[in-house]
C-alpha cells in the first residue's frame, strides 16, 4: 500500500454494503463468462437472432394492416389503456379479439395477458391445488418456474427434456407414492413447450399424451402447452404444433404468445370458459396490472387477420426453405473436432445451435462482420451447453445465409490455427 495514502480506516472494517453484494455477483457472473449486458446492435446488420422468425414486423402488408386499424378508430377513442382489465382497461374491441384468436385456434375461449411470461405465471401460481401434482421438462422456460414457485401445488417434479420415458417413469414413481394421484383425487398437470426457446426442438406431445393416458385412466392428467416459438410459425396457418398434431380438444391450456413471430406483444391463454373464469379471479397477474392499450390489441389484431386469411403462408414456406439452406451450409463446415463446434438443429426449426466452448468469442467474431447472433450462456442453458443461438426469418436471403456461414468457417480456421500453434 501507498504509505502517501492509507486506506481509510472504515472501508476496512465496515461490513459490505448492499452495492458491495450487488457488485460481487455481478462479478461472479463475469468470472464464468456469464455477465448480461444490453446491447444495441448497427440497424444494418443482418438479423440471426431476433423471434420476428416471419419477418413480420418490417412487412409491408402488417404495417398497412396495423396502421388501418389505428386510423380507424373513432377520433375519442382512447389509445390509453385506462387501467387493469377488470376495472377500466377492458373494452368489446379485447373481448372481440379473444373471440377472434380463439377462433382460430379451435379453443373455446381466450384470455389476453399482457405478456407470455404474465401468462405463464398467472396460470402456474393459480390453477393448481393444495396437493396437486406439477410434472414439467427440464428445459421449460423461466416464466412457467416463476409460476410454479408461486403455486399451491403439494410437489413438482422434473422430466428428462422431451423424453416420453423419463415422463413415465416420474408419473408412475409418484402413482406409487400417492394412491391419490392414480385414482384422480389429485390433479396432475404436464407442463412443456411445443418449440423450446433455444434449442428449437419440437416436444413430442403426442407421445406425452399416450403415457399420461395410460398411467392416469381416471382423466386427471392436465397438459399445459407453451407455444410461443410456434405460433405463426408451424401447423396450418401458423396455428402452433398443437393444432398441426389435431389434439386441440386435449390440452388444457395453450399459451400463444405474441412477442416473436407475431411482431407484437402480450400473450392468450386458450382454455375452457371456467378455467378462464377461474383466472379473471384467481391470476394475479392479470389482476394487478394495466391491460394492453387499443394499440397493442390493434397490432395483436392485424397478425392475427395475416393469419387467419392465409396471408403468412407463403412467410412460412420461405422460411422452411432457407431452414433447409442453412442446414445444408452448415453441414459443409470444415469444423474439426465435435468437441469444440457442433451443430444442433432440429429438422424444420428456425432455431440452430452452435454449440462451442468459446461461444461469446464467436458471436462477438459474426458481429464483428454484420451479421448478429447472440451467445446464449448458463444460467439461460443449462452449464456446459453454452451455444450461439442463430435464429432464421422470413425475410433473411440466401446470401445472408452463406455470408454467416463463411464467417463461422473463417473463425473455425483462425481458431483451427491458432491451437496448432500452441501445441
Ligand atoms: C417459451 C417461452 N414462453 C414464454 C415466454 C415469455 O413471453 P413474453 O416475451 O411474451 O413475455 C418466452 C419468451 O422469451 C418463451 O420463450
Amino acid at each position: 500500500m501507498d504509505p502517501r495514502f492509507p486506506r481509510a480506516k472504515s472501508s476496512t472494517t465496515r461490513p459490505p454494503t448492499l452495492i458491495d453484494s450487488l457488485t460481487d455477483a455481478l462479478a461472479r457472473r463475469e468470472t464464468k463468462s456469464a455477465r448480461r449486458r444490453l446491447t444495441v446492435l448497427p440497424q444494418t446488420a443482418v438479423d440471426f437472432s431476433s423471434n420476428d422468425f416471419l419477418s413480420l414486423s418490417t412487412s409491408a402488408a402488417y404495417r398497412d394492416r396495423y396502421l388501418a386499424h389505428l386510423n380507424h378508430a373513432p377520433a375519442s377513442y382512447p389509445f390509453a389503456s385506462g387501467g387493469s382489465r377488470l376495472l377500466d382497461g377492458n373494452s368489446v374491441y379485447a373481448e372481440e379479439l379473444e373471440k377472434f384468436v380463439a377462433a382460430f385456434h379451435g379453443a373455446p375461449t381466450a384470455l389476453l395477458f399482457n405478456s407470455g411470461f404474465d401468462a405463464n405465471v398467472g396460470v402456474l401460481s393459480s390453477i393448481p391445488q393444495p396437493g396437486d401434482l406439477i410434472l414439467y421438462d427440464e428445459l421449460i422456460h423461466a416464466s412457467a418456474h416463476e409460476g410454479m414457485r408461486l403455486s399451491r401445488a403439494g410437489s413438482r417434479k422434473m422430466f428428462a427434456h422431451s423424453s416420453p420415458s423419463s415422463l413415465r417413469d416420474v408419473l408412475a414413481s409418484q402413482i406409487a407414492a400417492d394412491m391419490g394421484v392414480k385414482d384422480g383425487t389429485r390433479n396432475v398437470f404436464i407442463v412443456v413447450e411445443s418449440i423450446y426457446s433455444m434449442d428449437g426442438d419440437v416436444a413430442p406431445i403426442k407421445a406425452f399424451v399416450k403415457a399420461v393416458d395410460e398411467l392416469l385412466p381416471c382423466g386427471n392428467g392436465y397438459f399445459i402447452v407453451d407455444e410461443a416459438h410456434a405460433t405463426g410459425v408451424v401447423g396450418p396457418r401458423g396455428a402452433g404444433v398443437v393444432q398441426e398434431l389435431g389434439i386441440q380438444d386435449r390440452m388444457f391450456i395453450r399459451v400463444h404468445t405474441f412477442g416473436k413471430a407475431l411482431a407484437s406483444h402480450g400473450a392468450m391463454v386458450l382454455c375452457g370458459s371456467e378455467t378462464r373464469d377461474y383466472l379473471i379471479n384467481y391470476a394475479r397477474s392479470l389482476i394487478y396490472t394495466t391491460a394492453l392499450g387499443f394499440p397493442f390489441l390493434a397490432s395483436i389484431r392485424a397478425s392475427y387477420e395475416l393469419l387467419s386469411s392465409g396471408d403468412t403462408e407463403p412467410l412460412q414456406r420461405r422460411l422452411q426453405q432457407l431452414i433447409q439452406h442453412l442446414r445444408r451450409q452448415l453441414d459443409g463446415l470444415q469444423a474439426g473436432p465435435s468437441t469444440f463446434f457442433e451443430v444442433d438443429h432440429f429438422p424444420t426449426s428456425p432455431i440452430f445451435s452452435l454449440r462451442t466452448s468459446l461461444p461469446r468469442q464467436l458471436a462477438g467474431f459474426c458481429q464483428q462482420h454484420g451479421f448478429v447472433v447472440r451467445a446464449i450462456m448458463p444460467p439461460t442453458i443449462p452449464d456446459g451447453k453454452e451455444r450461439v443461438r442463430v435464429c432464421l426469418h422470413a425475410g433473411n436471403t440466401t446470401e445472408d445465409i452463406d455470408g454467416l456461414v463463411r464467417m463461422i468457417q473463417l473463425w473455425l480456421n483462425r481458431h483451427r490455427a491458432t491451437r496448432v500453434a500452441n501445441l
